[in-house]
């Protein structure tokens, strides 16, 4: 909380403690938009954008470790980012091997279990080396499982998911008669994770842009104006917060 005055401090404590501990979202999931224009309206560069966001991927995995959230999922990198310019991919990728290099001691010494949603193996070698190394070094963690989205496209793990499950259908390792949601979902990256009880969007758009489409199914959404690298922890705890305003009803009455 470097650079908060005395009652900054004290505002964004007293938001934490009006949240509800019995009560909280087991999984986050966000949607980490806004980076360009953070920068734009900075006159930098839309690189300045994504490195600041690397600071609130830091302060929020540290805000939902030590509140107790089990999962926390963040949209890095989609499969339709690839598109983007050369040197705003390749300063992602660089971002991305620089938060694991400074962050995987302290992220395992805080029991954070990584693992990514997406197919790395179109990554560069470098980001993909330094993501296996992460994903084997914290395997056995079990405080907060932090599921990085990389090279991630919703519409694509579900394709994937179909294409296995109709290869072990071929194989008789299932029977077509035994395929249920809860078989369906275990062949999706995320796995036996629950679904997301909240899904966090920032930077005023609202959208779902190709992200868990299967798993938001009855999830609580908080589309938020803050751009992503204004979003501090107390605009965690404000989601949160709003979250446990609402009644979840799943479709029941
Ligand atoms: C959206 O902003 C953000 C991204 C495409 C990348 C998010 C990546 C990070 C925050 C850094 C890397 C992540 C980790 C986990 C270390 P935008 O560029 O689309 O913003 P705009 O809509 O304002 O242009």
């Amino acid at each position: 909380m470097f650079g908060n005055t005395r009652e900054e401090i004290l505002e964004i404590e007293k938001l934490k403690n009006l949240v509800d501990k019995n009560k909280l979202p087991r999984h986050i999931a966000i949607i980490m938009d806004g980076n360009g224009r953070w920068a734009k309206k900075r006159f930098l560069p839309r690189t300045a954008g994504h490195k600041e966001g690397v600071e609130r991927v830091k302060e929020i995995v540290k805000a939902c470790g030590n509140l107790g959230i089990e999962y926390l999922t963040l949209y890095a990198f989609s499969t339709e980012n690839w598109a983007r310019p050369k040197d705003e991919v390749d300063t992602l990728m660089k971002l991305l091997v620089e938060y694991l290099r400074k962050e995987l001691d302290t992220l395992h010494r805080n029991n954070v279990k990584i693992k990514v949603l997406g197919n790395i193996e179109r990554l560069p070698d470098l980001p993909k080396s330094e993501i296996v190394r992460a994903i084997e070094k914290t395997k056995n963690n079990k405080k907060l499982i932090l599921n990085i989205a990389l090279n991630y496209g919703s519409r694509d793990e579900i394709i994937e998911a179909v294409k296995n499950i109709v290869h072990d259908v071929k194989y008789n390792k299932i029977d077509v008669e035994e395929i249920n949601k809860e078989i369906f979902k275990k062949y999706l990256y995320t796995g036996d994770q629950p679904d997301p009880d909240l899904l966090i969007r920032t930077s005023g758009e609202q959208r779902v842009s190709n992200f868990l489409l299967y798993q938001i199914a009855y999830s609580e959404f908080y589309f938020t104006d803050t751009l992503w690298p204004d979003f501090k922890e107390e605009h965690l705890y404000k989601a949160i917060l709003e979250y446990q305003k609402r009644e979840r009803r799943f479709g029941k009455i």
